[in-house]
């Protein structure tokens, strides 16, 4: 089953309630939550309080993905307060650090995924790919909204999804950056399941249509 998560990065903040409530009724199935720490990327999000503030409102599952430095120091902050999947990035740290904050997610129990930036090659999750829930494939540099699709970012898809159905078939694998109806389409024939869509989704005119467009 294909599933949407709209990423709020693109919503209307001062309407951010407003905005998540509409999500459940337009068949998303997640909320993308991303976190931005100034370091690993060049820009500064959200944190902590708001996504504790955001899961007193959504319906939906919350799907946190961490774009900062040393992961591991705040995971346990962001289980608490309400993540239901938290991703973070294999190039945030040491490789050690990365397994123990994938291990602590889960032992909060929360599901636990990784990320890989585009530079970063398919292989960086191989040693991983039994303690996660999740792997996010990047379509774009992480750090900002409304980029464009990276296609070529297709093959280290379709290599991960043939990884993922051999070793750990329950895992999802996740795709953020760029996807529209078009891209999103190409991402499903590749391999992904779930589809991070910010600026696309929130500029639709008709955000359902669009989500079942893509489940189609
Ligand atoms: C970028 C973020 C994305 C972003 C996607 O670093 O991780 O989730 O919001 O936005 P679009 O869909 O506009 O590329
Ligand atoms: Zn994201």
């Amino acid at each position: 089953m294909i599933k949407l998560a709209p990423s709020i990065l693109s919503a209307d903040f001062v309407n951010l309630e407003r905005d998540i409530r509409a999500l459940a009724p337009q068949e998303a199935d997640y909320v993308h939550v991303d976190v931005m720490d100034g370091c690993f990327v060049p820009n500064i999000t959200i944190g902590i309080p708001v996504v504790a503030a955001i899961k007193r409102i959504s319906p939906l599952p919350l799907d946190v993905h961490l774009m900062i430095e040393r992961p591991l120091r705040y995971v346990e902050d962001f289980c608490r307060s309400g993540a239901d999947i938290l991703t973070v990035h294999a190039e945030a740290d040491l490789p050690a650090n990365i397994r123990a904050a994938l291990e602590k997610t889960r032992a909060l129990g929360v599901r636990a995924g990784l990320s890989v930036k585009p530079n970063t090659r398919a292989e960086a999750v191989l040693p991983f790919l039994e303690l996660c829930d999740l792997i996010l494939v990047m379509t774009v540099e992480p750090g900002f909204g409304g980029q464009s699709f990276m296609a070529d970012m297709m093959p280290k898809l379709k290599t991960i999804r043939g990884w993922i159905d051999e070793r750990n078939p329950g895992c999802e694998l996740e795709v953020d950056g760029g996807v529209n109806e078009k891209t999103g389409r190409i991402c499903v024939e590749n391999g992904a399941n779930v589809l991070v869509a910010g600026s696309a989704w929130f500029k639709s005119a008709d955000p359902a249509a669009f989500c079942r467009a893509l489940k189609a």
